[in-house]
């Protein structure tokens, strides 16, 4: 009791007690800050997640410049009713080369972060075309006009070394080979062998079933990899982190 005590001395005195709350403060803030300057490494490092590919990365600065966004984000929460609706929640590693993450913060429409695989390129076309006619009570726009921008890919190396500066591992054979990958993937009747060992699992079709290569192949390139780099049925979280 008699030490108890003592703490009136402490709570009459409002110097004392600021001195002493900002002190168990930095106590605490050194404990939980000091660690993070000597791991090499906050992001868990998970197999399967690769760069985007060149027509992924611009299918991607499509969805920025459109404002997808605004409507869909790409989180999935470790809580249990997000988990059935979308798979598996998000982990860290699978946004470390999103420069800037596209995490958002609200959901008019549904999580996006899993929907590559979902649904057929057919399937993205018409809803892309018209959402209302797959989905008749969807309140989403119209993106028609995505099927007739051409693209070249003209700045594609100049994307790709921009990603690498930021810190996207992309190699000198990634940047060398990105004009051609960038056509390669919207395809199939190319030779794509070097695409895929460059970014393994990344889709390669005609996605957009036009002969030219518009917004829309590239939109629904990376609509496709959303979510599907990691492999769900062997992953295990290293909890000793
Ligand atoms: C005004 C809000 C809004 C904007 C902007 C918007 N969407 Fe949507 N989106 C929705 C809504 C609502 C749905 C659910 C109904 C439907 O499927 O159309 C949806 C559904 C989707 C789906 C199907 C998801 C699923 O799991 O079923 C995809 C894919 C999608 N949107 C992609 C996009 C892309 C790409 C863009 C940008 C080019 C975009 N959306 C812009 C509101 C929006």
């Amino acid at each position: 009791m008699a030490f108890l005590d003592k703490h009136a001395i402490l709570e009459k005195s409002p110097t004392l007690l600021l001195t002493a709350s900002l002190l168990v403060v930095t106590i605490g803030g050194i404990v939980e800050i000091a660690p993070l300057f000597w791991l090499e490494n906050t992001i868990e490092d998970v197999e399967g997640v690769r760069p985007y590919s060149p027509l992924e990365l611009t299918g991607r600065d499509i969805y920025i410049r459109e404002g997808c966004y605004v409507c869909h984000s790409q989180m999935i929460r470790p809580m249990r009713d997000e988990v059935e609706r979308y798979g598996h929640y998000s982990l860290a590693a699978e946004s470390k080369y999103d420069h800037p993450h596209q995490w958002g913060s609200k959901r008019t429409g549904p999580d996006v972060a899993r929907v590559g695989g979902r649904y057929s390129d057919a399937w993205h076309v018409d809803h892309l075309m018209d959402p209302q006619s797959v989905v008749p009570e969807s309140i989403m726009p119209k993106y028609a006009f995505l099927a007739d921008a051409r693209i070249d890919g003209e700045h594609i190396e100049a994307l790709l070394k921009t990603h690498r500066f930021v810190g996207v591992p992309y190699t000198d054979d990634m940047i060398a080979s990105a004009s051609a990958d960038f056509k390669v993937q919207a395809d199939p009747d190319e030779d794509w062998d070097g695409l895929v060992e460059r970014y393994p699992g990344a889709a390669v079709s005609n996605f957009d079933g036009q002969p030219e290569l518009t917004e829309m192949d590239a939109l629904i390139a990376y609509l496709q990899v959303l979510g599907t780099m990691v492999d769900f049925s062997t992953f295990t979280p290293d909890a000793s982190r």
